[in-house]
């Protein structure tokens, strides 16, 4: 199993690409079963998460080709990926690939709506917490299917098709959001969704279904409309830059010092989480280029977050900004309120000397002057970046095991951050 090894102590400066979003190329990919036509998607991330994927997608009969060798100069700008449906050859989703990727669940939207049959396996527990998945069954029900649970498996059916009703999330759900935006989709009459996520992956994804012919209005707020249509053609789709790579790689910045831009994203994506980190010292601004992040010379500030849905602090960006904290020059407050076990780092970055204290769903973090490097390793994708940004600035080396967590959703972690200055190299095997 591959490991990154970090020695920690330089600043970051220079310039790094952003790459395309995990967390819309996802929800993206699988809006390609809706139609029997191609759906071509730019700028898609080289993942293991889009990697599988692909294979899921593959067992209901989706083709994939990917655009061919690009010039040097393009080499960072996310690859090309034509995804064709022509026919659904499989409604089953099976256990032995939901149970490797949460979100392959969300085929259950795109497979009831074109074949008005679905049969996906419950995703079961992750290291987060225990992300049931009511809300998409109530939303489905609304819209007039029935489901039943058999053995492990929702059994979705729609005799006739689905048809658009009015449904009110009781809680905020991005997977849940994008699930019966693209089912409303081809449901006959009109959907309303109220307390819908706000999250920008959601407006992504509404736009790229708009331009497959979908009607939908009022993504990116809470109401969202969607005007059944009975069928969607391809389109051609560039995924948004990943707000979370953004902020992960700002607050690597803030953490080491230096001065680095963040090419093609900007502040939008991100804005509470640029907020917290300029009130803990960084200065941010937007360039042509994309985000300038610079810190220089001051000591970190302490700042208390609380995770809460888009527009709020993102709970994908909690271990980071907690990393960072370590380091500040006081005690800071972090709230988590979107999963009940995403404190996992906590006792990794301890080991890197860290004094945080757990109660309930918050963390009081208490700055301390110095991190020292150790081996760590983490359950997570988001927990083991927060080791690495811990692992910037610690004397000596960090080893962080477990590194296929990272290779879920950043992509060339290790290249990025050296071209930078960090020393930071994988290990194979
Ligand atoms: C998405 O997960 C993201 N994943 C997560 O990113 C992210 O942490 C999360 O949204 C919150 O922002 C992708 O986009 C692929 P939710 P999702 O449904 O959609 C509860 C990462 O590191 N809930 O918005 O699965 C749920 O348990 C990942 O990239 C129900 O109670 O999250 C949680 O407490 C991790 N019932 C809350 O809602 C349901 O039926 C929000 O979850 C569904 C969700």
């Amino acid at each position: 199993m591959d490991r990154i090894r970090i020695r920690g102590g330089n600043a970051l400066n220079g310039t790094i690409p952003i790459s395309g979003a995990k967390n819309a190329a996802l929800p993206l990919m699988i809006a390609s079963l809706l139609t029997d036509d191609t759906l071509t998607l730019e700028n898609v991330p080289h993942l293991a998460d889009v990697e599988q994927l692909i294979r899921i997608l593959g067992n209901h009969g989706v083709d994939y080709t990917v655009s061919g060798k690009r010039l040097a100069t393009q080499a960072t700008s996310g690859r090309t990926i034509h995804f064709t449906a022509r026919t659904i050859v499989d409604t089953t989703a099976p256990y032995e690939l939901v149970s490797k990727m949460r979100a392959s669940f969300w085929v259950i939207g795109p497979l009831l709506a074109r074949c008005h049959k679905a049969r996906v396996s419950l995703p079961g527990g992750c290291a987060i917490g225990t992300r049931p998945v009511d809300l998409f069954i109530d939303g489905l029900k609304v819209l007039g299917a029935t489901i039943d649970i058999d053995a492990g498996y929702i059994v979705a059916e729609a005799k006739g098709g689905l048809v658009g009703n009015r449904y009110t999330f009781p809680k905020v759900s991005v997977g849940a959001t994008h699930v019966l935006m693209m089912a409303a989709s081809l449901a006959k009459g009109q959907t309303v969704i109220e307390n819908a996520a706000r999250e920008p992956e959601v407006a992504d994804l509404a736009a790229c279904l708009n331009a497959m012919g979908a009607k939908i209005s009022g993504a990116g707020t809470s109401t969202i409309t969607i005007d059944g249509v009975t069928a969607l053609s391809g389109a051609r789709h560039r995924v948004l830059p990943d707000r979370i790579e953004t902020g992960t790689y700002a607050m690597a910045v803030a953490m080491t010092g230096g001065d680095v831009t963040l090419e093609g994203t900007h502040s939008d994506l991100l804005q509470t989480a640029l907020t917290a980190l300029g009130d803990a010292g960084a200065e941010i601004t937007d360039t042509p280029n994309g985000l300038r992040v610079v810190r220089n010379g001051n000591g970190i500030r302490p700042v208390d977050v609380v995770t809460d849905p888009f527009p709020g602090f993102p709970t994908d960006l909690q271990a980071q900004f907690m990393a960072l904290m370590t380091r500040s020059d006081g005690v800071s407050h972090i709230t988590e309120t979107i999963f009940e076990n995403r404190f996992m780092h906590v006792q990794e970055l301890a080991r890197l000397g860290a004094k945080i204290s757990l109660s309930g769903q918050m963390a009081r973090v208490e700055g301390v002057p110095r991190l020292v490097g150790a081996p760590v390793m983490a359950t997570d994708l988001r927990a083991s970046v927060s080791l690495v940004i811990a692992g910037l600035v610690a004397e000596g080396e960090t080893v962080v095991n477990r590194v296929y967590h990272l290779d879920r959703g950043f992509e060339r972690l290790e290249e990025k951050l050296g071209a930078c200055g960090a020393e930071v190299e994988r290990i194979s095997g």
